[in-house]
């Protein structure tokens, strides 16, 4: 048995802000099925309450709803998975610290100066909190809400009672952002699949329920600080990626490998248009040595593409805003496809 696996049964008290989406929701699954007490705080607005948690409704940008809240502990740890804000994450962080223990804020590799276009360790330097968000261009206007977000749990939470977790990309049963999902459903409909850049690039997301484990045992066994949540450099690579979507959805879509410089010189938006597409130098270099240390475990990639199809059959995701962003539209693939080809003379599937 791992260190990291001895306090497994020592029954704990968990309130999740948030727990109904995807994350927050895999947290309050995991955490039941350890005999731990669970509450959850959310709005009530979408998601799904997981049965055997205690439902606790209000809105944590309300002090009114806050303070309510605060009634209904004490616990031995608080997961704050919805905090977007600085705003959010001070009322909630003041409001809770005399009935937590512990605060584990869930922030992201995106609180990097350096990311995605350099190597990233725990200890890269963060984006500035305080800069003026609207000057900033959109792309890094979400790092900095996160980064004020660790600011502000930092002021109100001492650091030896405060985890902070940035996950690079998560995946994985639940998903809304939408990302694993459309490459499933493209690769369902089968035909010319763009497969994009190099099959061989080294990608490194994280199993949504291999970051919940992970965040609960850390709770379990006292772990503070901050860390990077990514899979392992090398864990697994895109070409791995696509054909296991491609194997779980059927086999019948052909993928086509479209070189990284043509796609980009075609205006092609990496990440969002092809999802999980990244060629930027830092992209799939996020070293998690921190969370490697206090035993973050990784599935294969292959059972969170699979689990993944198999949960898509049996439930829609939650709807949010930023699945409209994701995917490239089907006229444009047909028409790369067959530029490529007549560019090339290449594009045999594989
Ligand atoms: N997806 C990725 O690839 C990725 C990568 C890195 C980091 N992250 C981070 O991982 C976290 C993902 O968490 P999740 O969305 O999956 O968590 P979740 O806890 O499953 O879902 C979000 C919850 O927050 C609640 N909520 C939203 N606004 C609220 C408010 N004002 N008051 C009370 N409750 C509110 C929602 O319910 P109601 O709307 O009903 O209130 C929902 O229950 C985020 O912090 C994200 O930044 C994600």
């Amino acid at each position: 048995m791992s260190w990291a696996a001895v306090r497994h049964d020592v029954s704990m008290r968990l309130l999740v802000l948030g727990g109904t989406w995807f994350l927050g929701r895999t947290l309050v699954e995991q955490a039941l099925g350890r005999g731990w007490q669970v509450s959850t705080f959310s709005r009530g607005r979408d998601g799904y309450d997981v049965v055997g948690a205690e439902v606790i409704r209000g809105d944590r940008r309300l002090n009114v709803d806050m303070d309510r809240l605060t009634g209904a502990g004490p616990w031995d740890a608080v997961v704050d998975t919805s905090g977007m804000e600085p705003a959010m994450v001070a009322i909630a962080a003041s409001a809770l610290r005399n009935v937590v223990s512990r605060y584990v804020y869930i922030s992201t590799v995106s609180v990097y100066q350096g990311w995605p276009t350099e190597p990233l360790t725990d200890d890269s330097s963060l984006l500035d909190s305080y800069a003026d968000l609207a000057a900033l261009p959109e792309r890094i206007q979400y790092g900095v809400l996160k980064s004020g977000c660790e600011a502000a749990a930092r002021a109100h939470i001492d650091g030896e009672r405060l985890l902070i977790l940035r996950p690079g990309v998560v995946l994985g049963p639940y998903e809304y952002v939408g990302r694993l999902p459309w490459l499933l459903r493209r690769m369902q409909r089968g035909g010319a699949v763009l497969a994009a850049g190099d099959p061989g690039r080294p990608i490194q997301p994280i199993d949504v329920r291999d970051l919940a484990a992970f965040a609960l045992d850390a709770i379990a066994n006292d772990v503070v600080g901050a860390m990077n949540v990514a899979a392992p450099h090398g864990h697994s690579t895109y070409g791995e990626l696509l054909r296991a979507c491609r194997d779980a959805t059927g086999g019948s879509a052909n993928l086509v490998w479209v070189a990284d410089d043509w796609l980009a010189a075609q205006e092609v938006t990496r990440w969002s248009e092809i999802p999980l597409w990244r060629t930027a130098a830092g992209a799939w270099a996020v070293s998690s040595s921190r969370a490697e240390a206090a035993g973050l475990a990784c599935r294969p990639l292959t059972d969170t593409v699979t689990d993944t199809w198999a949960w898509l059959q049996t439930e829609e995701p939650v709807a949010h805003e930023r699945a409209n962003e994701i995917g490239i539209a089907r006229d444009k693939e047909t028409r790369l496809l067959a530029a490529w080809r007549g560019a090339s003379g290449r594009g045999a599937g594989r």
